[in-house]
């Protein structure tokens, strides 16, 4: 009887372990697939990352050549415009003046063209503003009226300066002086016009008329005074008459000086 009731509890048992062993294995299984969807998980997530990663990179990349083409666009845009043209006057006329200042203290021949140089560029620029930008930039823009009239005043000063010059022998004792002086107020007048003015009508102005305004300028430059007129009128319509007769005569002028340079550097005696 005793036996009998061993016989009965002992499969009992072994379903009772069996059945734990079956809970424990699917409960492993479980884990073991739970943990790889989670490994699953998180290596999609970090390939989720990096594509996002590459994406944005491509994405700022884009912008970024956009941003530099449309720079670039600009630029070619605002070559040809009034301000462009006016800063690259102001460029050549600077490599004029460090040519000078490197130039040697006995080195007056020298020194004397580069003047000559000046003369010449620092006369047509300002007529030309005188003539077509400022007259566009009072007209159109009120509130820059004080910034005009200042420039006005600058480029009378580097006028009488450089009327002097004009008529000066650079070997004499206050030429350099006088050239120097001259150097610090276009220097001045060219900081306060690319700092100041400039930056203004960029805003104020469309593009398409400073590129028109660019245009007229070009225009001028080959019918303006090349020679200073400190005394003449420096404002339409006073400018448009004067000039017009005067920058004949400069022109002639000018001619005729090179010609007799011409002829002095083939003859040093004279
Ligand atoms: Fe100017």
């Amino acid at each position: 009887m005793a036996t009998a009731k061993r016989t009965t509890k002992q499969p009992a048992k072994t379903t009772v372990k069996r059945a734990a062993k079956r809970t424990a294995k699917k409960a492993v299984q479980q884990a073991s697939r739970s943990s790889a969807a989670t490994r699953a998980r998180k290596v999609s997530k970090k390939t989720a990352e990096k594509t996002a990663e590459k994406t944005a990179r491509t994405v700022t990349s884009r912008k970024s050549t956009a941003r530099k083409s449309a720079a670039k666009r600009s630029g070619r845009a605002s070559a040809g415009d009034a301000i462009a043209l006016l800063k690259s006057d102001h460029r050549e006329v600077e490599q004029l003046f460090k040519r000078f200042e490197k130039a040697g203290s006995g080195a007056h021949r020298v020194k004397g063209q580069l003047v000559a140089s000046m003369i010449e560029a620092l006369s047509r620029h300002a007529e030309i503003e005188e003539l077509v930008f400022y007259p566009a930039v009072r007209e159109q823009m009120s509130r820059a009226e004080s910034d005009v009239l200042e420039a006005l005043e600058e480029h009378h000063v580097v006028k009488v300066v450089l009327r002097e010059l004009e008529s000066m022998d650079p070997a004499a004792e206050r030429f350099d002086a006088k050239v120097t002086v001259m150097m610090e107020a276009v220097r001045h007048h060219v900081k306060e016009e690319e700092g100041e003015l400039f930056p203004k009508v960029r805003r104020q102005i469309d593009r398409r008329e400073l590129v028109e305004l660019g245009e007229q300028l070009r225009r001028a430059q080959r019918v303006v005074p090349t020679r200073p007129h400190p005394g003449a009128p420096d404002t339409p319509p006073g400018n448009v008459v004067a000039g017009a007769a005067v920058a004949v005569m400069d022109r002639a002028r000018t001619v005729g000086k090179r010609a007799v340079d011409r002829v002095r550097d083939e003859i040093p005696s004279l």
